[in-house]
């Protein structure tokens, strides 16, 4: 499984990527508005530099929603480094520019899938990934989980290429059902990530074994 985190945080990503087991990054419009990154120029310049750091699959967010307008956005955001895959949300716009963008060699990460009718759509039209965002689904009542499991599902059954990229992971058991169901990618915040090194049993021990050390030596 894929571990991508899910911020525009430079420092964030810097730290997950020196633990050593970070494939990714996704951002979208608003997390690059928390970080107070505004204007074109000043938003591509932001993705070179989160390019910098990773070594692979940077998600980077169309914000135009009419075929002709994200195909030029997406080219844009591709040209940026070989690192970018462009992402495109699920409209009946953006399925067509999927199409045209995977024909060009131009990898898409479909966002905002929210049923497996969705992500089918965007597999068929040749995605990269395709993103159902599993918190957003809990938000409302439903159990996103299970979305995840359904869409692992189908895409298994078909031998799609299309990767299921969980998203919206906002804790541990989010992340360890994605992991058991068989998504191929989970993104979320650093300290999802940094959560997985917790536990109290872990910490007492390691206390007792160097205790122990010193009373020997
Ligand atoms: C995915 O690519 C989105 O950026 C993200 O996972 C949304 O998460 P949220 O629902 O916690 O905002």
């Amino acid at each position: 499984m894929k571990f991508f985190i899910d911020t525009a945080n430079l420092s964030e990503i810097q730290e997950a990527y020196d633990l050593g087991i970070l494939d990714g990054v996704t951002t979208n419009p608003s997390l690059m508005a928390k970080e107070g990154i505004t204007g074109s120029d000043n938003i591509l310049k932001h993705y070179k530099d989160i390019c910098n750091i990773v070594d692979d699959n940077v998600s980077a967010e169309v914000i135009s929603v009419t075929l002709d307008e994200m195909l030029k956005e997406g080219r844009a955001l591709a040209k940026i480094d070989d690192k970018i895959v462009v992402k495109i949300p699920m409209i009946k716009d953006g399925v067509k520019a999927i199409k045209v963008l995977s024909s060009e060699g131009i990898r898409t990460n479909c966002t905002l899938i929210f049923n497996a009718g969705q992500a089918i759509l965007a597999a068929k039209a040749g995605a990269s990934y395709v993103s159902p965002f599993m918190g957003r689904l809990d938000d409302i009542g439903t159990e996103g989980i299970l979305l995840i499991e359904q869409i692992v599902h189908i895409f298994d059954n078909y031998g799609f290429e299309t990767e299921v990229l969980a998203a919206s992971v906002r804790h541990n058991i989010h992340l360890i059902q994605c992991a058991e169901v068989g998504a191929d990618v989970v993104t979320c915040p650093l300290k999802v990530i940094t959560g997985l090194l917790k536990h109290p049993l872990t910490d007492s021990g390691l206390e007792q074994f160097l205790a122990d050390y010193k009373k020997g030596n």
